[in-house]
C-alpha cells in the first residue's frame, strides 16, 4: 500500500489516530490529558522509540518519544516514526503532531515519513494470510507550507525507493535470477524516466567481462549488466557513478558455503538493490550531476562447468585474476563493472558490495566498512552517512597488504592471507578503479540484512545505502567544488615563486 503523505496546519479531525510526539522533558512535566501514575504504570518516559496510547473519544489517542530535548535529531524522530507506523499499520488514517525542537522542521519532517513508512514495512509476496497494512494516508501537523510539504515529499520519495531495494532483496535467489532481476530493475528505470540498458551474455562476452562470465560458469541461466542513467536538465554538478553487487544467490561456487553459511545469501545483491533504489528517486530528487548505475548480476552455482579454483579470468580492464576460491566471486563481477565505471570517466566512483564476512567479523551487523582511494571523496561518504543515519567506519587500505593476493600464474589471485579479508577484498577491488578517479567502497555484507526489526529496520533485506546514495548525489556537487577548489591548491603549490 502506497501512503499518502501531507503536510497540515492541524491534526485532521477524522484520523483515526491522533499522536503526540513528545520529548521525555515534556513527559517529565506532566501532561493535560493522562495522570502521571499511567505514564509511569506502563513505564513510558518519552524515550526516543517508546509509545503510549489510550482511547479518547472514540479515536486513539497516542504519544510517541524522542527522548530528552537537546539530542533529538534525524536517528531519533526516524525511530519514533517507525514505532509508530508499525503501531498503526491497521489504521487507515493518521495524524502527527510534532514538537518544538532544535531538529529543524524540515528534518524532522522528512526523518518521521521515512521512519513511519520504513517501520510498517513489509514482504508479503508469498504469505498466503498476510495481513498488507492498512494505512493509506498520515498528515503531518504543523504548517502546511512549501517547505514542510516538500521535506514531507522528500521523506516519502527515499522510503519509496529503501523499500524497493527491500523487496529485492526479500525476493527468494530462485526467483529473482539475474535476467528477472534485470527485467524487473529495468522496468523501474524506464518508469522513472531513466536511460536503461541491459547487458546479454553475448553483449557481456563481447565487452570481454570475463569475471562476470567466470562467475555465471556454474549457473543454468545466463547473467546480465544492468546499466541505469540519470541525465539532469543542466549537468552543473558532474558525474557520479555507483556500482552495485548483483549477486542474486551466492552458493560460493564448487568453494561451496556450508548450509547455514548460504541461508541467507538471497541478500548477496543488497548492493545492486540499494544503487537500483536510489536510482529509482533520481528524478524526484533531481539532483544536478550525472548518475551511471552499473549492477553486474549473477548467481554463484555450481554446475558441472562451473570455474575451477585455479582457473584464471581475464577482466575488462586486461588484468588477470587467478581464482582461488570460486566464493570470493562478488570481487570478479564488481572488477569488471568497475573497470565499466571507470571508463565512463565519472568525477567519482562508489561501489556498494555484501562483500566479506571478514568485515561482519570487524565491524558486526550495523556498521558498514568504508574503504577508499581520496580523503575528499571518503569525507563526503562519511558526511553522507552521518544525514542518513546508515552507519559507516573508515578501514584502511594498506599497499604493503597487496602482497598477500600475488599470483604465480597470473596478475593477482583472488584471496588473501585467512586475516583482514575486507581489506584485502578492498585492495583487489582498487585493482579495477582507473588511476585518479576518486573511489569509495562500502563493503555493507553485515547492515544489507537483519535478523530482527529494529527502529526503522525490519527482518530480512534493508536497503542499507540507498539514503546515503541519495544524500551523496543530491550533495555532489559541494564535493565537486571542494575538489576544483584543492586542484587549484595543488597548481600553485607547483608555481614557481614570486
Ligand atoms: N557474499 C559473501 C560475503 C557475505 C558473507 C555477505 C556473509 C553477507 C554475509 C562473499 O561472496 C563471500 O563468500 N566472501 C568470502 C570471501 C573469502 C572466500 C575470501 C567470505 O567472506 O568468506
Ligand atoms: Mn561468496
Ligand atoms: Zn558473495
Amino acid at each position: 500500500m502506497q501512503i499518502s503523505f501531507r503536510a497540515v496546519r492541524v491534526l485532521p479531525k477524522r484520523a483515526k489516530a491522533h499522536i503526540w510526539i513528545v520529548t521525555s522533558e515534556t513527559v517529565a512535566a506532566g501532561l493535560p490529558q493522562i495522570s502521571p501514575r499511567d505514564l509511569e504504570n506502563d513505564d513510558f518516559s518519552g524515550k526516543a522509540g517508546q509509545l503510549y496510547t489510550w482511547p479518547n473519544e472514540g479515536r486513539i489517542a497516542v504519544l510517541a518519544g524522542v527522548g530528552p530535548r537537546a539530542a533529538v535529531d534525524s536517528d531519533k524522530m526516524r525511530r519514533a516514526g517507525a514505532a509508530i507506523g508499525r503501531r498503526m499499520a491497521k489504521q487507515n488514517w493518521i495524524g502527527v503532531d510534532l514538537p518544538d525542537v532544535e531538529l529543524d522542521g524540515a528534518a524532522s519532517r522528512r526523518a518521521l515519513v521515512e521512519g513511519i513508512a520504513l517501520g510498517g514495512y513489509k514482504f508479503l509476496a508469498y504469505k498466503s494470510e498476510g495481513e498488507p497494512a492498512k494505512l493509506s494516508r498520515v498528515d503531518i501537523a504543523g504548517g502546511a507550507g512549501a517547505a514542510n510539504a516538500e521535506a514531507v515529499e522528500l521523506g516519502k520519495a527515499v522510503a519509496e525507493a529503501q523499500m524497493l531495494a527491500r523487496d529485492f532483496v526479500n525476493e527468494p535467489g530462485g526467483t529473482l535470477t539475474a535476467p528477472e532481476f534485470a527485467d524487473r530493475a529495468a522496468a523501474v528505470g524506464r518508469d522513472r524516466g531513466l536511460s536503461v540498458k541491459v547487458w546479454d551474455e553475448t553483449a557481456i562476452a563481447d565487452a570481454g567481462l570475463g569475471g562476470i562470465l567466470g562467475v555465471n560458469r556454474g549457473s543454468a541461466l545466463p547473467p546480465r549488466l544492468l546499466e541505469l542513467a540519470y541525465d539532469p536538465p543542466e549537468p552543473a554538478n558532474g558525474t557520479l557513478a555507483l556500482v552495485g553487487k548483483g549477486i542474486v544467490f551466492d552458493a560460493g561456487g564448487l568453494s561451496i558455503k556450508t548450509g547455514q553459511g548460504m541461508m541467507t545469501m538471497k541478500c548477496d545483491m543488497g548492493g545492486g538493490a540499494a544503487v537500483i533504489g536510489a536510482m529509482s528517486a533520481m528524478s524526484r530528487i533531481a539532483p544536478a550531476a550525472r548518475i551511471r548505475a552499473f549492477v553486474p548480476m549473477t548467481d554463484n552455482m555450481l554446475g558441472g562447468d562451473a570455474t575451477r579454483p585455479g582457473d584464471v579470468l581475464k577482466i575488462r580492464n586486461g588484468k588477470t585474476i587467478e581464482v582461488l576460491n570460486t566464493d570470493a566471486e562478488g570481487r570478479l563481477i564488481l572488477a569488471d563493472a568497475l573497470s565499466l565505471a571507470s571508463e565512463s570517466e565519472p568525477d567519482a566512483i562508489i561501489d556498494l558490495a555484501t562483500l566479506t564476512g571478514a568485515c561482519m567479523v570487524a565491524l558486526g551487523p550495523k556498521i558498514a566498512g568504508l574503504m577508499g582511494n581520496d580523503d575528499d571523496w571518503i569525507e563526503a561518504v562519511k558526511l553522507a552517512s552521518e544525514v542518513s543515519g546508515e552507519r559507516v567506519w573508515h578501514l584502511p587500505l594498506p599497499a604493503d597488504y597487496s602482497k598477500q593476493f600475488e599470483s604465480s600464474v597470473a596478475d593477482m589471485k583472488n584471496i588473501g592471507t585467512p586475516h583482514g579479508g575486507a581489506l584485502t577484498a578492498g585492495l583487489i577491488l582498487q585493482e579495477f578503479v582507473a588511476e585518479g578517479i576518486p573511489w569509495v567502497h562500502l563493503d555493507i555484507a553485515g547492515p544489507a540484512w537483519s535478523d530482527s526489526d529494529e527502529a526503522e529496520i525490519t527482518k530480512g533485506g534493508t536497503g542499507f545505502g540507498v539514503r546515503l546514495l541519495i544524500e551523496l548525489a543530491k550533495n555532489f556537487g559541494h564535493f565537486r567544488r571542494q575538489q576544483s577548489v584543492g586542484e587549484r591548491a595543488d597548481d600553485s603549490a607547483g608555481q614557481p615563486a614570486g
